[in-house]
C-alpha cells in the first residue's frame, strides 16, 4: 500500500530522539496493510532492531504461537510497535532493554497515528501496559482491564492483552503466566474485528 510505504521510508530517516544513535534499523511494521486487526507493541529488542521485523525474537515467538492458538496467521494481521527504534540502556557496555521513555512514546505518535489512520483497522490489540497507556488511558492497569473494550479515534474498538515478556517472566510448571488470557483476548479482538 503505497502511503505506508511512504510513511515507511520517511519513517527510517527518523531522527527525533536519542534511540536514532544506536539504532541498526526502524521497526516501522508489517503484515496485512488492510487488515480488521492492528497488533501494537511496546518497541523493538535486540532480535527486531538485527532484522527489521517487529515480534521475532523470544517474545515475538510466543506472540505468533499465541496468534496460531487463537486460531489467526501473523498474515492475517498487522503487527506493529508504540516505538518504532529499540530503547536499550547502554550504560554496562552490553545493551539492556529497558521501556521507552514518555519523551521517546511522544515522539514516535508521529509515525504510529499515521500509520493508525492509514490502516484503519476495525479493531487495535495494544499488547502490554506501554501501548495500553499510550493509545487507550494514562491510567491503564493491564491486570485489571486487560480484555474490556474501549472507544478509539483510531478504531471502532481498542483493548489490551498482556505482553509476552511479562508472560515468559510469570510462567512457572502449572502455570501459564496469562498465556490463556492473551490468547483468548486475541480471540475476542479477532471475533469484533471479523463481525459484521
Ligand atoms: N516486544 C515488543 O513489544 N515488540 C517487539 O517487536 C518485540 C518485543
Amino acid at each position: 500500500m503505497q502511503a505506508l510505504e511512504e510513511l515507511r521510508i520517511k519513517n527510517s530517516l527518523c531522527t527525533a530522539c536519542d534511540l536514532a544513535d544506536k539504532r541498526r534499523n526502524v521497526v516501522s511494521g508489517e503484515g496485512n496493510p488492510y487488515s480488521p486487526l492492528i497488533i501494537v507493541g511496546e518497541g523493538p529488542g535486540d532480535q527486531e532492531d538485527a532484522s527489521g521485523r517487529p515480534f521475532v525474537g523470544r517474545g515475538g515467538q510466543l506472540l505468533t504461537k499465541a496468534l496460531q492458538d487463537a486460531g489467526i496467521s501473523r498474515e492475517q494481521v498487522y503487527i506493529c510497535n508504540t516505538v518504532k527504534c529499540r530503547a536499550a540502556d547502554w550504560s554496562t557496555g552490553k545493551p539492556q532493554n529497558r521501556p521507552p521513555s514518555n519523551e521517546e512514546t511522544l515522539k514516535c505518535r508521529q509515525w504510529l497515528i499515521p500509520q493508525l489512520s492509514i490502516i484503519a483497522p476495525k479493531v487495535i490489540l495494544c499488547i502490554g501496559a506501554p501501548s495500553a497507556k499510550n493509545l487507550i488511558k494514562r491510567s491503564f492497569k493491564i491486570t485489571q482491564e486487560r480484555g474490556i473494550e474501549f472507544p478509539s479515534d483510531y478504531s471502532e474498538v481498542i483493548l489490551a492483552s498482556l505482553h509476552p515478556s511479562y508472560i515468559l517472566r510469570q510462567q512457572r510448571p502449572g502455570n501459564d503466566g496469562g498465556y490463556g488470557l492473551l490468547v483468548a483476548d486475541m480471540q475476542k479482538a479477532w471475533r469484533i474485528a471479523t463481525s459484521s
